[in-house]
């Protein structure tokens, strides 16, 4: 049984403006992407692990990621866009790991993620589902607005989730799903129902959360103050 994980690491982190790439970004004296590919391997579930990497500064995440063992983890020139990024990493898996039975897809910056929640996308996989993503209930009260920002309904958030990373999936679905899509999405389950296909969920976590500004960084900062995530 083998367990790719692909993570998309090649974006600019422009709304963080570190002036670094946001993967780079360190909290704590380590970075957002060596905290996320150590959870995926202290997961225990995952095998290879494949970053895309600023297309300019492949090198330089290289070395960031030198602590690794080089037989386990990967990193491959990005794209433009994640959709691109995680096509060029999906494509190289396939290339050096094709009997791989689950493929996740992980952003770095959802660094501080729980390797138990890993390990629960992969087993999701593993027991017969073919794209499986973890949620969150939406905290929230949501509202429907106009072009002129006058409200025109008030969601019932039950049935609502926001999703995390990592999403796993059978290498096949998510292969198909890339092969039929077009536009650039945010999600890649979202290229997967798009194509289709079935998606499950799992529980996600609070820890998990995508670091986009720079107060979610200090919201990490100050977690990490108390626990050690
Ligand atoms: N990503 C990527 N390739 C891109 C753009 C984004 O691999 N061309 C990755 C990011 O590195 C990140 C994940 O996709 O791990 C989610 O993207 P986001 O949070 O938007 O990160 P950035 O694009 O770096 O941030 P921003 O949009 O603020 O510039
Ligand atoms: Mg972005």
């Amino acid at each position: 049984m083998t367990v790719v994980a692909l993570v998309p690491a090649a974006g600019r982190g422009v709304r963080l403006g570190a002036g670094m790439p946001k993967a780079l970004v360190q909290v704590a004296g380590r970075s957002l992407l060596v905290r996320a590919v150590g959870g995926l391997l202290d997961s225990g579930r995952v095998h290879h692990v494949v970053v895309a990497a600023p297309p300019d500064q492949v090198d330089v995440v290289e070395r960031e990621l030198g602590e690794f063992d080089a037989a386990a983890v990967h990193v491959v020139a990005g794209g433009a866009d994640r959709t691109e990024s995680v096509r060029l990493a999906l494509a190289v898996t396939e290339r050096a790991v094709p009997d791989a039975d689950v493929v996740l897809v992980h952003d770095a910056a959802r660094a501080f993620t729980p390797p138990a929640m890993i390990g629960a996308v992969v087993d999701a996989v593993l027991g017969g589902a073919s794209a499986v993503i973890p949620v969150l209930p939406v905290a929230d009260t949501i509202k429907q607005v106009d072009e002129a920002g006058a409200v025109t309904a008030t969601v019932d958030r039950s049935p609502l989730r926001s999703v995390q990373t990592p999403q796993g999936f059978r290498p096949g679905v998510l292969r198909a799903a890339y092969d039929a899509a077009g536009d650039a999405a945010t999600d890649d389950a979202g290229l997967v129902e798009r194509a289709g296909g079935e998606v499950r969920t799992v529980p996600g976590h609070p820890n998990a959360l995508k670091i986009t500004t720079a107060f979610d960084l200090a919201v990490a900062e100050s977690v990490l103050a108390v626990e050690p995530i």
